[in-house]
């Protein structure tokens, strides 16, 4: 694992911007894995002024995203199909048709997970995975378990998100769907690089457990030791600084 900090949110974002900046210069078909939450969305606003400045181009780009709430259509304002035009999908040059999430609409269960396993392998692999990291130490939507997930998987959530992410939903925990589809761990492993961004003074503790604690699925994210190429890109805060 290489780890990158910065001073401020704002330089992190700018930082982790430019990561995957390079990548699609590189590679301009490349298939990146997005993730949701508040940490990318620095990241997501700096990408679109370089879009902006034609400094870089979606045009050839497909992206996997990692999760989706069940039971959230598209159009609801906290279904991370929503979060991702908001964010970027809308503001960038990508063809929507080769934006993807887990169908949070579809009741059963097994099919979206097998139809997003089944996108997966047909656009992928993966170039560049992003990644945040929840309080407890999830990836995706994977939490804390005795096994480490591989495909997708329909998840519980645990009590911890649900208050994490109660923010989105007038801080009302009981507003958060308790179930979300992710994409699993031995896919997020498969991904060819990371990218894993971490902000705020309240992640330095599952950060450390991730990094430099055992490997374990206690702490899923604690399986990136074990993938060959993961940028960290965080700011001081996290680091504890
Ligand atoms: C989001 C996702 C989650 C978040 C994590 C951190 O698609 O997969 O794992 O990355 O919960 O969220 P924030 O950035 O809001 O702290």
């Amino acid at each position: 694992m290489r780890i990158q900090s910065y001073a401020t949110y704002e330089e992190m974002s700018k930082a982790a911007a430019r990561y995957m900046a390079a990548q699609l210069l590189l590679k301009p078909d490349s298939v990146i894995g997005l993730a949701t939450g508040s940490t990318p969305i620095g990241m997501y606003k700096e990408l679109i002024k370089m879009n902006e400045a034609g400094e870089i181009d979606f045009s050839d780009v497909v992206t996997v995203n990692l999760d989706e709430y069940k039971g959230l259509s598209a159009d609801h304002p906290q279904s991370y199909r929503y979060f991702m035009n908001e964010n970027l999908f809308d503001h960038v040059n990508v063809f929507a048709d080769n934006t993807y999430l887990p169908d949070g609409e579809q009741v059963d269960d097994a099919k979206v997970c097998k139809d997003y396993d089944d996108i997966i392998e047909t656009v992928g692999p993966i170039d560049v995975q992003l990644l945040g990291i929840g309080h407890n130490g999830h990836i995706g939507f994977n939490e804390p378990a005795d096994a480490f997930t591989t495909g997708t998987q329909c998840i519980t959530l645990d009590e911890r998100t649900l208050q994490a992410n109660a923010r989105f939903f007038d801080g009302d925990m009981t507003k958060v769907p308790t179930k979300a589809f992710t994409m699993g761990i031995g896919t997020i492993m498969k991904a060819k690089k990371i990218l894993l961004v971490v902000t705020g003074k309240e992640k330095t503790e599952i950060l450390d457990k991730a990094m430099n604690g055992p490997v374990n699925p206690a702490v899923p994210a604690s399986i990136l030791q074990l993938h060959p190429d993961v940028m960290v890109i965080v700011d001081d805060a996290a680091l504890g600084k």
